[in-house]
Parts: structure tokens; sequence; C-alpha cells
């Protein structure tokens, strides 16, 4: 095969004319398209539902985005029948002509890039950049994975098994079964198509369940992925409640794998009701899950303070702080902590909140629980730090939360401790740089950090050091770039994946070897 080697798909410059009227442009083309009715998919059947989950736009909550059908365990169990049927075909297609497909559907989804980022700025809140780095992450899962599913298939044949005289060994990484895929909201093109398309190109069939928060967006990846004429019943679309649909499926005897994107509480309960095994059920289930975090900042005495502030705020404020990779806490020695804080405080101030769509740097958080949950934790901040500036909620007809920075916290705190994902950034003081690591250290999760320094010695501590997934070096903590930056943490962060790296579909395959006398 002569795939051209893998490469990121650029990210938009939004302050070139050309490039902002294109934006306007897909804006005003999918608003009218807002509203719409959108069907679960089994079997390649398109079915409409009475109950319907109407998603909404959280920046402005009178728009609706568009409303979709709900699963329920009946339609939940025929997609399972669909899937187990598709698998026994598709198991068996060409891994190359598996990766074909995602191949064009990452061509089409370029071809349509602004407007997928359309529906991420009405349906999830994100500003042009983050949904354009969204749907450019999406193209690169199904580029990267397709490429990867190709190399497997090859190298599997030649992996250097060692050599025995009158033998002829292979090994071969053949797929599990039937996939679950339960997707965030917070990536809900790139995650969800990612974590999609990686169980798929594999071989196996799956069932996806988004977000409650934004089914729409998923709604249009599936039809994407019908268009490039994707076999009926490899893909399945079943939106609905993740506590009757999710779970029914999490539990089904024939399941072979869950894919999960979200929360921690969620995450250990799949966990658990994955681990039991059913009557009738042959295997053991894998569970792939990326969860949580807690991460930070560490800025040491020799860094450059100006930089160090700007990838504080960043990687606190990013889509609103609603990233896993979010960094929520930072850590800074004693001697350049005021002028760390002083920096924060100021480039937070500047920061601007609005209407997505109308590009404000800050937007809303994705819903009214979330609305409630994060008010909770700057109650609770304003008891566990000094408040150096938001505190509430923001002007606008949606769900928007002032970005919010506490000082003097300690490491201790609730606000220092768990996870609130959203626009609050917790600052603490360390007396040393080995203190501030140790403060990082002291997490349960374990999924990005950073550490800004200009010493030698003290970036090679820290690089041993720090126990997370992702750590970078003078940069902010968000943004991991697919085939550059594997991401996934360890820890309550999840079961130590590494999306977009070399190894990722490793897990969703199992090895057979074949073993012939000659
Ligand atoms: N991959 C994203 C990041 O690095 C988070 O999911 O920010």
């Amino acid at each position: 095969t002569s795939q051209a080697p893998f490469k990121n798909e650029p990210f938009t410059d939004f302050t070139v004319e050309e490039n902002k009227k294109a934006m306007y442009a897909a804006l005003s083309k999918v608003k009218k398209d807002l509203g719409k009715k959108h069907p679960l998919v089994i079997g390649g059947e398109k079915v409409f539902t009475e109950e319907q989950t109407v998603s909404i736009n959280p920046g402005n909550t009178d728009e609706v985005i568009g409303s979709v059908s709900k699963g329920n365990n009946e339609l939940a169990e025929k997609a399972m029948q669909e899937a187990l049927k598709a698998f026994e075909t598709w198991k068996k297609v060409d891994p190359v002509e598996r990766a074909q497909y995602l191949f064009k559907a990452a061509d089409l989804m370029r071809q349509r890039k602004h407007e997928f980022s359309a529906y991420l700025i009405y349906e999830s809140g994100k500003n042009w950049a983050e949904a354009d780095a969204d749907t450019a992450e999406a193209i690169d899962f199904m580029e990267f994975y397709a490429r990867e599913m190709i190399r497997l298939s090859e190298t599997s044949i030649h992996q250097p098994l060692t050599k025995i005289d009158g033998e002829d060994n292979q090994i071969s990484y053949i797929p599990l079964g039937v996939g679950i895929v339960i997707s965030p909201f917070n990536f809900p093109l790139a995650i969800m198509a990612g974590t999609t398309v990686a169980g798929i190109v594999s071989g196996n069939t799956v069932i996806l369940k988004p977000a409650d928060a934004t089914p729409v967006v998923a709604a249009k990846f599936v039809e994407l992925m019908d268009e490039v004429g994707l076999p009926a019943g490899v893909l399945n679309f079943i939106p609905g409640d993740g506590i009757e649909v999710g779970e029914y499926l999490v539990e089904h005897p024939k399941t072979r794998f869950i894919s999960f994107t979200g929360s921690r509480a969620v995450g250990c309960r799949i966990y658990e009701r994955a681990s039991k095994v059913q009557p009738g059920q042959l295997w053991l289930k894998r569970v792939i899950a990326e969860m949580g975090g807690k991460d930070g900042v560490v800025v040491d005495e020799t860094a450059d303070v100006d930089a160090a502030a700007a990838a504080i705020v960043a990687s606190a404020f990013g889509f609103q702080g609603q990233k896993c990779s979010a960094g929520s806490r930072a850590i800074i020695v004693e001697s350049v902590y005021d002028q760390v804080v002083e920096k924060v405080t100021e480039l937070t101030k500047n920061l601007t909140v609005g209407l997505p769509e109308e590009n404000y740097q800050v937007g809303p958080v994705i819903d009214q629980r979330s609305v409630d949950k994060i008010m909770g934790y700057i109650e609770i901040g304003k008891t566990e730090g000094r408040l150096l500036t938001g505190g509430g909620r923001a002007e606008g007809n949606g769900f928007y939360i002032e970005p919010t920075v506490f000082a003097d916290v300690d490491p201790k705190a609730r606000i220092m401790q768990e996870e609130i994902f959203g626009p609050v950034l917790a600052l603490a003081k360390a007396s040393d740089w080995k203190e501030a690591i140790e403060i990082y250290n002291d997490t349960e999760y374990g999924l990005t950090g950073a550490y800004h320094s200009k010493d030698e010695e003290h970036i090679e501590y820290a690089l041993e050091n720090m126990h997370c997934g992702n750590l970078y070096i003078n940069k902010k903590c968000t943004g991991a770039l697919v085939g550059a930056h594997p991401f996934g943490g360890f820890n309550m962060s999840g079961t130590d994946s590494k999306a977009g790296g070399y190894d990722y579909l490793l897990l969703f395959t199992q090895a057979k070897l074949k073993s012939r006398k000659k």
C-alpha cells in the first residue's frame, strides 16, 4: 500500500479574512439545518422513535440543535443482534479494505470541515479554534488508525518471531467482536469518531451511544459513515439514557468490549458491571476507559513567567475547563509566585465570555447540571482560597460561568483534589521546585501535566518524577496531537490506553499464532 505518511490536519487560521468568511458561511448554512429530527441507525435501517432527546445550544438555550431519537432496551437488543450478524462478514474483510472507509470518511470530513465545526460550535459551545481543533483531530484519528490497521496487518505477517527449524510461524491480530462505544460531550466529534473508528477498522462492529448533550454532531458523523458505504450493521447508533441503554449494553453477554470516555464515577461503574460474567458469556470483557484528571502546571523559579502564566490560563480555560486534560491546578515556587499570580489574574480578567458562534474566547459550560456542580465548587473555593477573579455566573442566555481563579490554596483542599470540569483554577505555593513536584503528584489522577523551567537538571527530574500519562515541558497541558502525543493517563484517569498512539489498535484485537510444520 502506498499511503503518504500520516500528517496532522492543519488548524485553520481565523485571522485570515478568507477563513473567517468560510466559517461564517458554514455557520449560516448549518443554522438552516438546526432543529431537524435524527434517527437511530440499527443494521443500516433508520429508526425514528416517538421519544426524542432535544439537543439545545448551551450558549443560547432557546435554540434547538436537533431532536434525536432515543434508544431503549428493546432497540439496543436489536442493535446487538445486527452488530453480531454484521461481525460475521466484517471480520473477514481485508484490513486494507476496511481502512479505505476511514480514508474516504476523512476526505469527506475535510471537505466539510467548517460545517462539522459549526455543529460543534452550536451544540457543544466551543469557540472557533476549539471546534476546528476537534474536527481536525477527528480527521487525524481516521487517517491515523487507517494507516495503523494497514501496518498491523503487514507487520503481523513479518513480525520477527524466533526462527525454529522446520516450522513456519505467523502471528495476526484478529478482531474481538461487538464493541460498545460510549463517548463524551467534550470532544463530541474527535473522541466519538476516534473511539468508534478504532473499533471498526480493527474488524469489530460497534454500537455507539454518544453523550446525551451532543447527539446531533454524532448523528452527522454516522451519516458520513453511511455516505462512504460502510456496510450495514458495522456501525449502529443508539443514543439514549446512559443508565438504561448504556448499562443494558455493558451487561450484555454478547458484548466483547467497551470503550468508554467520560467521568471517573461512570467509568468505575462500567468497569465493575463489565467484570461480571453473565450467563452465556464466553469471554472476559475488555474495558478501555478514559476518565478524569486533576491536571496541573508546575512553575519553578527559573521559568519564563510570561510563558508560564499564558500556559496556565490556556490549560485552565480552554473549552471552559471541560477537558480531562485541563490544567485546573497550578503549583508555583514561592520566589516567583506573586509575579505569576498577578499575570494569571490579568490574563484571566482579559478573557471575553460570550456566544460561541461569535467566537468569544470563553463560552458556556455544557448544561445546567454542570453549572450547579461548578458553582458548588466555586462556593467551596471561596472557603479554601483567595478569590482573585470570577466567582459567579456570567451574562448571557446560556450556561455561562466567569473564569475563576483562587490563590493560596492548600494542596489537600477539595479544589486542588477533585475534578471540577469547569472554568475554575486553583493556585498553590510551593517552597521549592521539588516540593512543587510532590504537590503535583499528590492526586488520585494522572493524566496530563506541564513543567515550566529553564534549568536542565530540574527538567530531567520533572520528566522522571511527574507521574502522568502526558507530560509537557514549557507548554500547556492540553491539546495532544494524534500520532505525536499519544494520549491517556495513569491511576484514576483510566486504563492507560494511548489514543492516537502506535499500540492503540491492539486494544481492539487479539493475537493469533499460526504455527505450521514444514
Ligand atoms: N486529547 C485532549 C487534550 O489533549 C483531551 O481529551 O487536550
